[in-house]
């Protein structure tokens, strides 16, 4: 399966809001959250459709990095679950990571479930390292966080050279120079980050 990435929209907000929904099932943003994130200056955010119909997104992630500072976040991703290991989601991830880059970032940070083993494999396949754990982050579930972090000051991952946005993301292949592959993320914050 193929993918192309593409600069979320205020317009995306409803796609992005039925994958939240369905994925985040006890602890999803409000549609107001959201709203405010895809606005935000500070924010990168990515969705990611198939060419044949790009009305349909099927993965969405987010980046909060004010210009400047040294510290980025992973504020959230999400891939649809029939469109998940197909490397989407390291492509994302990449994007984001590449965009922080861009704006200066030296760290990045995300948050994540003690109960995500897929994500959390995902961020130490990316070479974040846990670095705190913050006990009942999560309600209401009660769900301890993973605070993980990534120096940006030597790649540790290889990016795709060239425009961030409309790339291709396409089976388990690593993102290349070529750009056969990529994709990138967003921020929240009221609800906190929670990737
Ligand atoms: C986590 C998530 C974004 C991964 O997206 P994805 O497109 O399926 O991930 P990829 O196909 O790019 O997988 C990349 C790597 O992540 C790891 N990974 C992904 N899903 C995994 C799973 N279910 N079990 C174990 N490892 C997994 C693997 O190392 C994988 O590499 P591999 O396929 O070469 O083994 C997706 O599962 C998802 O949306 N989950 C629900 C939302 C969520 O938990 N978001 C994170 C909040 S912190």
């Amino acid at each position: 399966m193929t993918w192309q990435l593409r600069r979320a929209t205020p317009a995306d907000l409803d796609a992005i809001m039925g994958i939240e929904t369905s994925v985040f099932v006890s602890d999803a943003w409000s549609r107001a959250s959201m709203a405010s994130e895809l606005a935000s200056v500070h924010g990168h955010y990515l969705v990611a459709f198939r060419p044949e119909t790009p009305g349909t997104i099927d993965a969405y992630a987010g980046l909060h990095a004010p210009q400047g500072s040294p510290d980025a976040e992973i504020q959230t991703i999400a891939v649809a679950e029939h469109a998940r290991r197909h490397g989407l989601g390291r492509v994302l991830m990449l994007q984001l990571i590449a965009e922080a880059r861009r704006r200066g970032a030296t760290e990045m940070f995300l948050e994540v479930r003690a109960d995500n083993p897929p994500a959390q494999t995902l961020y130490l396949d990316l070479g974040f390292e846990r670095i705190a754990v913050r006990p009942g982050y999560y309600q209401p579930d009660g769900v301890d966080a993973w605070v993980m972090r990534l120096a940006l000051e030597e790649p540790r991952t290889t990016v795709a050279a060239g425009p961030a946005e409309e790339r291709e993301a396409s089976g388990h292949e690593a993102p290349e120079a070529s750009g056969a592959s990529g994709a990138s993320g967003a921020s929240a914050e009221q609800d906190g980050g929670r990737a």
